[in-house]
């Protein structure tokens, strides 16, 4: 199965966020994590919009965008209008997720169903043939460079059985706390999206992206 690194522009340096950007895609990463806070859902505010409208596209990455917002369906054709390719909404933020769903297909985007830490995975149990994506946050969500959540791994690993048992081939991603030395825990359990802020943005980024591309070939 092929393996995605999606770096999360929240690590990187704004100043040079181009550059940043350019050395990824160079380097082999394959979607763009763009994390959008908005000091409800989360304590922090982080970018929306106008940088997503700015940055899409470029270097042909894929721009998955992770809303960490209070009723995202307010929203979601804006960010679709704006570049969004995938677009991933939090379970414990949508009043009707289904509705959310339909919105983001009605816009012709990929649909990705996010869960905090503390969620259980069971609950996407009605949606698993609704989304293209299914994001596992493995820490907190609001905040780069925190420790990955060892319990995540499980969570990883029964919803990879939930979807094998009906044959359906969603993407799983995981976010928050992995780095070179975690990751193939994280691919053992079952996914194939990894998201990394810090262990991509902190040092020398060519060489960190690099890192991991290595590491996916075991696994491709
Ligand atoms: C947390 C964000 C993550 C985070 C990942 O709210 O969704 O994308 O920035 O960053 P690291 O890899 O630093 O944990
Ligand atoms: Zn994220």
């Amino acid at each position: 199965m092929k393996m995605t690194l999606a770096p999360s522009i929240l690590a990187a340096d704004f100043k040079v966020l181009g550059e940043q950007m350019k050395l990824c895609a160079e380097s082999g990463a394959g979607y763009l994590h763009f994390d959008v806070m908005d000091g409800m859902f989360v304590p922090n505010i982080s970018f929306g919009i106008p940088v997503l409208e700015s940055v899409k596209g470029a270097d042909g990455m894929i721009m998955d965008v992770h809303l960490m917002i209070e009723d995202p369906i307010r929203y979601v054709d804006k960010f679709c209008e704006a570049g969004a390719d995938i677009v991933n909404v939090h379970y414990e933020a949508c009043a009707d997720l289904q509705a959310v769903l339909d919105r983001i297909h009605g816009c012709g985007k990929k649909a990705g169903i996010t869960v905090k830490p503390n969620t259980p995975v069971e609950v996407l149990l009605p949606y698993l043939d609704q989304a293209e994506l299914f994001l596992i946050m493995s820490v907190e969500p609001g905040l780069g460079g925190q420790a990955f959540i060892p319990s995540s791994l499980d969570k990883i690993r029964r919803l990879k059985g939930l979807l094998e048992e009906r044959g359906l081939k969603a993407d799983l991603e995981v976010d928050g706390g992995i780095y070179h030395n975690n990751v193939r825990a994280v691919l053992d359990a079952g996914a194939n999206v990894i998201v990394s802020g810090s262990s991509v943005f902190h040092g020398d980024i060519a060489e960190n992206v690099f890192g991991f591309m290595e590491i996916f070939k075991e696994y491709e």
